[in-house]
């Protein structure tokens, strides 16, 4: 081993409790990019990203401005021209913290609870940018600013969570700016502590809003009920409608553009040490549901899904109210796979609803945000450095695989950019990201960080 990376390993493990510290003050900014009365802490936590990259000595920080919540970039291109440009992707932006009782701490003050940092974002992925942070300031503390072995180039954005629907501009926007040999993405998370993972393909995501109308106004049900069409009965008829009895979805040419997976592939994903038991484990669910032809690491990988995300109507208070709402609503996704595009999935969405939708009440069809599908390449040269990094610090090889989530960055980048992405991270699946008590591995997330600086060494020599 050099002696350079010696040494950054050296400062990462002597550091990592001021690592967890920082990594605290990063959870304590509540910068859930959903709600507009957070909207200031938004800006907040991307002045906070920006600072870290400053004091790393990055050069050309800035806060750049996009359609919605801005992007922090910064650089450092002194390891000349020969050697590989990197883009690090993160985001700053969280996920709402609700139902907020179910929380044990505050989401927003970090508090380590055996092996595990709790709060919003610490897996997802705040915990991840500041392992990617943290991995190059070991670097630069060590060999000197200038001395980095790769030129490093940061997109750190705040849309995440909410579909990056403002990004895909901004790429287009600064192509020659991002323009990078591949872009290495922690958000993506691992099967297991001790099996480190690089993710080659994310679903893509079609999100609906619908809205169901019927009265003018609420009406007392005992003069009105069995005259009028309940709204709210209306909206679960259709909602239940959306699946057959095998689990499969019925919106008309849902299923179109679905592309066949071989054979050779499902046997990997057979061969995956997931079991129906971990999907047990990690819900707490009574019993696994879903296509029976397919098995639920298939299920939540190469198969689309339609979920129900919250459904709101009527009177849900404490204790009784006879009443017949006037109006339902329920927030709707789509979990895409390749070749689908989230598009036809809304114009397949509407297609359902007329013609399901019954003439007792009105209706409409909001898509929210769209994300695309993406496949990336299982071998390059920025996979190739990460598999090693990450076999260096666990000790074996690291295991391919889909991932059921979405990360609307990566098409982006190949569409305009033409940047690849190399998909891993430290994230668990027991992790309870977007849930309550959202918690980080620490050992994980150390040798996360020990990954990290061994990618980059890698890829310098
Ligand atoms: N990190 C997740 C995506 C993820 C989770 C990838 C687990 C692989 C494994 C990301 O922050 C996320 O939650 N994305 C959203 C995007 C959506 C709003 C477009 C998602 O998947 O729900
Ligand atoms: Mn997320």
């Amino acid at each position: 081993m050099t002696h350079a990376r010696q040494q950054a390993l050296e400062y990462a493990h002597q550091n990592r409790e001021r690592f967890l510290d920082e990594l605290k003050e990063f959870v304590a900014i509540p910068s859930i990019s959903t709600s507009p009365e957070h909207a200031g802490d938004v800006e907040r936590c991307a002045e906070w990203v920006a600072n870290q990259l400053r004091s790393l000595g990055m050069d050309n920080v800035q806060i750049m401005p996009t359609g919605g919540h801005p992007v922090v970039y910064g650089e450092q291109l002194k390891a000349g021209k020969d050697a590989p440009t990197v883009l690090i992707y993160g985001h700053y932006d969280i996920q709402p913290v609700d139902p907020l009782e179910l929380w044990t701490s505050d989401p927003f003050k970090g508090e380590v609870r055996s092996d595990y940092l709790y709060g919003r974002g610490s897996s997802d992925m705040k915990g991840q940018v500041i392992a990617s942070l943290k991995a190059v300031e070991s670097i630069v503390r060590t060999s000197g600013t200038g001395n980095l072995p790769v030129n490093v180039k940061w997109l750190i954005e705040g849309e995440e969570e909410i579909g990056s629907e403002h990004l895909g501009d901004f790429i287009k926007k600064h192509a020659k700016l991002l323009k990078a040999d591949f872009c290495v993405n922690p958000d993506a998370g691992m099967i297991n502590e001790d099996a480190p993972t690089i993710t080659y393909g994310l679903r893509g995501l079609a999100y609906f809003e619908i809205r169901v109308y019927g009265p003018d106004h609420d009406l007392h049900s005992g003069l009105f009920g069995g005259t009028v069409h309940n709204p709210a009965q209306a909206l679960a008829e259709l909602i239940a409608g959306m699946h057959d009895k095998k689990g499969r979805i019925t919106l008309p040419g849902f299923y179109k553009a679905v592309r066949k997976v071989g054979k050779a592939e499902r046997a990997d994903i057979a061969r995956l040490p997931t079991t129906p038991k971990h999907f047990l484990k990690q819900t707490g669910a009574p019993a696994l549901w879903g296509e029976p032809d397919y098995s639920p690491e298939e299920r939540v990988s190469i198969r689309p899904t339609l979920e129900v995300n919250g459904l709101l109507s009527g009177f849900t208070g404490e204790g009784s109210k006879t009443v017949l709402p006037a109006w339902a609503l329920a927030k709707i996704s789509c979990r895409l796979v390749p070749d689908q595009d989230p598009e036809t999935i809304h114009k397949c969405m509407v297609k359902y609803m007329k013609k399901h939708a019954p003439r007792t009440i009105k209706w409409e069809v909001k898509n929210l945000h769209n994300s695309g599908v993406a496949i990336t390449e299982k071998d390059s040269v920025g996979v190739r450095a990460m598999a090693k990094g990450l076999e260096q610090v666990w000790g074996k090889r690291p295991l391919f695989k889909r991932e059921g989530g979405s990360i609307g960055v990566v098409v982006q980048l190949q569409k305009h950019a033409g940047v690849e992405s190399v998909l891993t991270g430290f994230g668990l699946p027991g992790d309870n990201m977007h849930s309550p008590n959202e918690k980080l591995h620490l050992p994980t997330w150390g040798r996360g960080i020990d990954a990290f600086i061994n990618m980059f060494y890698n890829l310098g020599s």
